[in-house]
């Protein structure tokens, strides 16, 4: 069954703010990293067995540039500078997917902005 991790509940973590000014997120608000390098949204995922798995990233850009993030699971990058296209208004949300290895129980997925311009605004991560 998938399961939905919101940005702005713990055990997740947002070097930024945890906004709700943008519509259409779920839960209570979206993480809006700080605009620098290396701005983090980090997660704690469950795994009931090791193996490949999908994480949709639920994200808004309203700019006109690609935001980049360098995706890691469990400490060890696996999509570096990984593209968040723009979406056409910030509370246009849509949905990234990444195919990734996790191990049976608790793993980090780590979403570390590439550039300056920050991560997108990310709602939540579903496993
Ligand atoms: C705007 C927008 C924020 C967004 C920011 C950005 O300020 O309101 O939600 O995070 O731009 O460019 O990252």
């Amino acid at each position: 069954a998938t399961v939905r991790y919101e940005a702005e509940t713990s055990p997740a973590t947002c070097a930024g703010t945890i906004d709700s000014n943008h519509a259409g997120y779920s839960g209570s608000g979206f993480c809006n990293s700080s605009n620098a390098v290396g701005a983090a949204l980090q997660f704690t995922v469950n795994a009931p067995s090791a193996g490949t798995a999908s994480l949709a990233i639920r994200y808004a850009h309203g700019g006109t540039d690609t935001r980049s993030a360098d995706i890691a699971v469990n400490g060890a990058t696996v999509q570096a500078a990984s593209a968040f296209p723009a979406t056409g208004a910030w509370t246009a949300w849509s949905t990234k997917t990444v195919s990734v290895q996790l191990n049976a129980g608790s793993n980090t997925v780590r979403l570390a902005a590439a550039t300056a311009a920050g991560l997108a605004n990310i709602d939540y991560l579903e496993v």
